[in-house]
């Protein structure tokens, strides 16, 4: 059963993460599935992909009815985050809003050509799920998709940030959902974040704009949460970080 840790309450306002599931496929990368409730709506945030759908809705639905989801977001077009998406339609409905990046409409398509999709602009937006809880769509484009977003919700001051600050931490290790050693905590993301994100300039305006912002949770979709002071190091780290260690292969190429 995928765990669920609730990180955030306010009445109906509630941020949810499931995760670490203790049956998952070991080939099957592992994902955070984030959840946002609200009076009026709820809105699924970075949903998972087919392999932890029947695991997520079985969770899910312990604590959210499944007839109040009418949002569902990706922050890229990966399968891990989107390829569930005619599964879920199936369970919530025709009128369930599809939010992604415009860049990943059409090819987010070849899942669900019939899904209702709001396409997000470059520079970002907003969904109100009810009058009183409203969330920001972030840019976050290159980091690692070229069109791809973060959330941020004010009142909970919780930042969901998709793929950075994702992590590989072995099973062995998942004793929590929250980052408890950093430094130790490096050694299951430096790999992930040098090879994923390709754009250092990208890294540097997403550091800007987190900075801006008041963040107590840091939330990516693969491995633990930053809490607190966690944040601001997860952010001096990824700073400095070199990215796009892909570009070494090309002097390794054989071209003959
Ligand atoms: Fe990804
Ligand atoms: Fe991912």
């Amino acid at each position: 059963m995928l765990k669920c840790t609730t990180l955030w309450q306010q009445g109906e306002h509630r941020w949810l993460a499931f995760g670490q599931d203790p049956e998952r496929p070991g080939n099957v990368i592992d994902t955070n599935q984030l959840v946002v409730t609200s009076d009026a709506g709820t809105i699924l945030l970075d949903p998972g992909g087919i392999e932890v759908f029947p695991a997520m809705v079985a969770a899910l639905s312990q604590e959210v009815p499944i007839g109040s989801i009418k949002h569902l977001f990706f922050s890229h077009q990966d399968p891990d985050v989107s390829s569930a998406l005619p599964l879920w339609r199936q369970v919530c409905g025709d009128d369930l809003a599809v939010h992604v990046s415009w860049m990943w409409t059409g090819f987010v398509s070849h899942f669900d050509r019939n899904a209702a999709f709001q396409p997000i602009a470059d520079p970002g937006g907003d969904v109100a799920l009810s009058p009183a809880v409203r969330l920001k769509f972030l840019p976050a484009h290159y980091l690692h998709s070229c069109g791809n977003f973060s959330v941020y919700d004010p009142k909970a001051k919780v930042l969901f940030s998709g793929d950075i600050g994702a992590a590989l931490v072995p099973p062995g290790e998942q004793t929590s959902m929250f980052v408890t050693n950093f430094a130790n905590h490096v050694g299951y993301m430096d790999a992930f974040h040098r090879r994923w994100m390709g754009d250092g300039r990208a890294r540097d305006k997403w550091v800007a704009m987190v900075r801006r912002l008041a963040v107590d949770i840091l939330a990516p979709q693969h491995g633990l949460f930053f809490h607190g002071d966690d944040v601001g190091r997860f952010l001096d780290w990824l700073e400095t970080l070199p990215l796009g260690s892909g570009c070494e292969a090309y002097d390794q190429a054989s071209l003959l």
